[in-house]
């Protein structure tokens, strides 16, 4: 890790991306590298929502807009909400947001004084702990497992709360292990939250991206949920914007209204032509996330197929677009992160090691299906051949 600058303020820390930057310079050297590493669908946003920001643009959609965002986008959001099963919010109850990264830093900083406790599932989206960080909030690590396929319980929850705990974050479907917190196990953590007076920050940005029986419960929409819940969601995943950079909080008025002053001073407003593009994301034909999620399914049985045939083990995946493997159950000897590097190196593919999302060991790697299905088949294939390269070195006589 290089070494920070004596005059950089205390609460900038650099996380130890050494082994990131060490595999995005392998690959740079390496031909036909297969990506399966980052969170960004390869698939391209559709066309009608590319369509109605170009027309948007055209159409003099270039200035800033109202800080919470545009009216009509609050509204089709709102029912969008409400047509997934989610609690009834007001436009004024909604705050469009430059990605919904940028929602966890305005959370943050709205709501985390110094020592103030916040509770994260590890392994999880990183972005949480950085936000917390900048906050000078206290952060709390939930570890999940393979015991619970990697999912929050109410009971460990309960284990970690304190006087001091002030925020639980919920990541479901989660990232990085693609698991979905089952809708009565979100029940019990709702009832804790409400015990131990927490507000909730359920991330649902991957709820429409689930697979077979499995759906998400969302928070808000449990008795007295929604008063003490912030959902974050977004454009990203569900329609493959992650470039356009809009999100969402949805929360209730109290929050959301100074909330927005702290968008407004970060920020002004989020892009007005992204805004545009959501709404047509929001109120037009939704068979584009039926089909993507029918794609991501079909990745997901290859990667599964794959990992079945190398006898590996995997957290069962359930929704997002990851699955989460054990290098350990493959009995190597070797460490996830050793794994990847020599991945990349010997069979140019690409994949992180869990540690990167906070997981406490180092055994498992995340793989993204944001690959067709022919390179994926081709990744495991890849994958297999240099499992095989580490047993015949472990059968090899020493000399
Ligand atoms: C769990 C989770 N939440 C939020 C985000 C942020 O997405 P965006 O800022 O593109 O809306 C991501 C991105 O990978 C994510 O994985």
């Amino acid at each position: 890790m290089s070494k920070l600058h004596p005059r950089l303020a205390r609460r900038v820390k650099l996380s130890d991306g050494a082994l990131v930057t060490r595999m995005l310079d392998i690959a740079n050297g390496l031909d036909d590298v297969i990506r399966m590493g980052r969170g960004d669908p390869d698939l391209d946003t559709p066309a009608h929502i590319v369509k109605a920001g170009q027309d948007a643009l055209a159409n003099g959609a270039t200035h800033y807009t109202h800080p919470l965002g545009i009216l009509p986008l609050r509204e089709a959001i709102a029912e969008n909400i409400r047509a997934n099963g989610g609690a009834d919010y007001a436009a004024d109850e909604i705050m469009v947001t430059p990605g919904g990264q940028q929602g966890m830093f305005i959370i943050a900083l709205s709501l985390l004084d110094p020592g103030d406790e916040i509770l994260v599932p590890c392994p999880g989206y990183n972005p949480y702990q950085q936000a917390a960080e900048l906050s000078d909030a206290a952060i709390v690590k939930i570890p999940m497992s393979m015991e619970t396929n990697f999912t929050l319980t109410a009971e460990m929850v309960e284990a970690h709360v304190t006087p001091k705990s002030k925020i639980l974050v919920l990541i479901n479907p989660n990232n990085p292990t693609g698991t979905v917190t089952p809708p009565e196990e979100v029940r019990r953590i709702a009832e804790v939250a409400k015990r131990h007076d927490l507000i909730v920050i359920s991330d649902e940005i991957y709820a429409r991206l689930t697979y077979g029986n499995n759906m998400v419960q969302p928070v808000a929409s449990l008795p007295e949920m929604k008063e003490r819940t912030i959902t974050l969601s977004g454009f990203s995943k569900a329609y493959a914007m992650t470039g356009w950079r809009i999100g969402y909080l949805a929360g209730p008025r109290a929050l959301i209204e100074p909330m927005g002053e702290v968008n407004h001073a970060l920020a002004i407003s989020t892009a007005a032509v992204s805004q545009h593009a959501a709404l047509a994301a929001m109120t037009g034909p939704q068979d584009c996330v039926e089909e993507m999620r029918r794609l991501y399914d079909e990745r997901r049985r290859a990667i599964c197929d794959g990992l079945d045939g190398m006898g590996m083990r995997y957290a069962e995946p359930q929704g997002a677009f990851y699955v989460y493997a054990d290098v350990s159950s493959l009995g190597l000897g070797t460490t996830a992160g050793a794994f990847c590097e020599r991945l990349l190196a010997e069979g140019q593919v690409m994949m992180y090691p869990g540690t990167i999302y906070g997981d406490y060991t180092d055994d498992f790697v995340r793989m993204s299906m944001t690959q067709p299905v022919d390179r994926i088949r081709v990744a495991m294939g890849r994958m297999a051949g240099v499992v095989e390269s580490f047993r015949a070195e472990a059968r090899a006589p020493a000399n």
